[in-house]
């Protein structure tokens, strides 16, 4: 049997740094309390495994002054400048993990911002990443667009003003250029900055073209992460026997019995670990 396992499966480039983040506090400071400010990604079984270790996920929104001093570690999707003053201020060390593709976009909200620019972020704003982004915008003068609908409602008082457009680094890039269309046919005078970040394209024309050339396909996430789900739909799109696993123990060996190839995928917080053992079950 052909076992074909996608080069971009699992933990992006963000998210292997962060967690390799977690571990380095734990090594560097083994007298001290750390915390990542909310679980570090949407994977139960990292959570536990650095919990076992003595990391506690700080709650969101939660008061940092609460918690007993010590490190806290920021997630690789970022957050607001006030979040991180809050920390700070409380007296932790904040040690921070946020992707340096979204930093870049916290740091073009701010200088577009402080130069008087309205500001305009291209994606879902109940994430936690437009959150963060949206927390580092001076004079908190934005709006976020998600929809067409948006997009064509969207009206500025002062016409002559300069708008900066960014976008969530996993938002669609056909959506993204729609929606600057939209905006640019109002007349304003828009810059517009494609901030969307490509791994998680990348891993999806991956998956697709692996399903496209197996009998059976694997993807394996958590059952609550949506870029899973995502990634399972795109997959059983082109290869009808497409399985959703967690970890090994989902693998039915059954489905693999009349199987010449097999396809194996995997979502953003997907351990490598559990990558490997799927492929060994797969192998005996
Ligand atoms: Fe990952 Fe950073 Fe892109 S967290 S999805 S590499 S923006």
């Amino acid at each position: 049997m052909n076992i074909v396992v996608a080069e971009s499966a699992g933990f992006c480039f963000g998210v292997k740094r962060a967690v390799s983040m977690v571990e380095e506090q734990i090594e560097l400071h083994p007298d001290k309390k750390i915390y990542t400010y909310g679980p570090i990604i949407h994977n139960e079984n990292v959570v536990e495994h650095f919990r076992q270790q003595g990391v506690e996920v700080m709650e969101e929104d939660s008061d940092p002054a609460s918690y007993e001093n010590g490190i806290v570690i920021l997630r690789s999707h970022g957050v607001s400048k006030k979040v991180q003053e809050n920390i700070i201020a409380a007296g932790h060390t904040a040690v921070d993990a946020t992707c340096p593709f979204v930093k870049k976009i916290h740091n073009l909200a701010k200088d577009a911002s402080e130069k008087g620019d309205y500001i305009i972020i291209i994606g879902d704003r109940s994430h936690p990443e437009i959150q963060g982004i949206c927390g580092w915008i001076e004079g908190r003068d934005f709006t976020c667009i998600e929809t067409e609908e948006e997009a064509e409602n969207f009206s500025l008082d002062d016409s002559t003003r300069k708008i900066t457009v960014l976008s969530q680094t996993t938002f669609n890039h056909k959506k993204f250029h729609d929606l600057v269309e939209i905006l640019g046919k109002k007349g304003y005078d828009i810059y517009a900055l494609n901030t969307i970040c490509n791994a998680t394209e990348e891993r999806q024309d991956e998956a697709a073209r692996i399903a496209g050339e197996v009998d059976v396909c694997l993807v394996i996430g958590g059952r609550n992460s949506s870029n899973t789900r995502k990634l399972y739909d795109i997959c059983r799109q082109k290869c009808p026997e497409t399985y959703f696993l967690e970890t090994a123990d989902d693998l039915n060996r059954e489905v693999l019995c009349s199987a010449r190839s097999v396809g194996i995928t995997a979502g953003a917080s997907t351990p490598a670990k559990i990558i490997q053992e799927v492929i060994s079950k797969c192998q005996k």
